[in-house]
């Protein structure tokens, strides 16, 4: 497991992985019931962009900076979602040239004191340091194990009402499949949940044949994409997607507003762009 998400901490897929999870989580937060916050493939909960890894290749820099930038100088041409999450980002520790939180750190500073959190992370590593980062916080039980067997055990929650955040490393073939899996298990254990499954999109036939089964579901999802250039046109990733288990109703049309707006400030090169598609279920 050489996965090491420091390389890629605050680039444009967690840029929009991390605004699906901000929206989401506002959305449960508006009730006072507690709620339950479940990420199985948790990370480190922060990321050094001053170390070594974020350093040598500063993927933040065509990320999350490049958002800050834009917001900061056209503060009224930014679409809502957009600000809603930098002002998350900043309280959750977000530092320019500094660091970067993770999803469970973006959690954790946007739950209640009644609110509760599992985390998995696989690599002792990672592990060490999200137990140090997140020491002290309430309601918390973090494990180093396998997130995608994490979710049988961790599902349903006690509180029946709760955000699950499924973002594996995609770095072995078959990760498509276990999502699929990993979909299968949530509506089987938490039918009422909302879950995030985060994708690479590195091969477009892989990626539509994967969200193909996820609408075989019939379960209500919406599917959001992002790419910053044409597939292999610049090093790295140049797409990723959310696809989203029971959204809240919120969420689509925040969505249509950030993604355009995303899509242009964070393009690296022609050919990339945005969708938004409810993939099945009744709406
Ligand atoms: C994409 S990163 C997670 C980033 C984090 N969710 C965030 O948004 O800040 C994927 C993480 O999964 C961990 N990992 C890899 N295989 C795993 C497994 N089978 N179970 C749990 N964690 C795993 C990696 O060590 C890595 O920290």
């Amino acid at each position: 497991m050489n996965y090491r998400h420091a390389f890629h901490a605050g680039n444009f897929a967690d840029v929009l992985k991390h605004m699906v999870l901000v929206a989401c989580l506002d959305h449960l937060l508006l009730k006072e019931a507690p709620v339950r916050y479940t990420d199985v493939f948790a990370g480190a909960g922060a990321y050094d962009l001053a170390g070594e890894e974020a350093g040598r290749s500063p993927e933040w820099q065509a990320g999350i900076a490049q958002v800050a930038a834009l917001a900061a100088a056209e503060p009224a041409t930014v679409p809502p979602l957009v600000t809603r999450w930098l002002a998350a980002m900043d309280a959750a520790g977000w530092e320019p040239g500094q660091s970067y939180p993770g999803s469970p750190m973006i959690a954790s500073r946007l739950l209640r004191g009644g609110d509760s959190l599992r985390l998995c992370e696989l690599n002792p590593r990672e592990a060490a340091e999200l137990e140090a980062r997140m020491r002290g916080r309430r309601g918390l039980k973090i494990e180093v194990r396998d997130g995608w067997g994490g979710l049988r055990g961790l599902l349903p929650p006690p509180e029946r009402r709760g955000l699950t955040l499924v973002d594996p490393p995609f770095e072995k073939p078959g990760e498509f499949a276990r999502l699929v899996a990993a979909l299968d298990d949530c509506v089987r254990l938490f039918a009422g949940g909302t879950a995030i499954f985060w994708h690479a999109d590195k091969d477009p036939d892989a990626t539509a044949s994967y969200r193909r089964k996820l609408a075989a579901s019939g379960v209500r999802l919406l599917a959001a994409d992002l790419a910053v250039a044409a597939y292999g046109a610049v090093r790295g990733l140049t797409a990723a997607g959310v696809t989203i288990l029971n959204p809240p109703f919120t969420l689509e049309p925040a969505l249509r507003a950030a993604l355009p707006w995303l899509a242009e400030t964070l393009a690296r090169a022609p050919g990339g762009g945005w969708r938004l598609e409810r993939l099945s279920g009744s709406w």
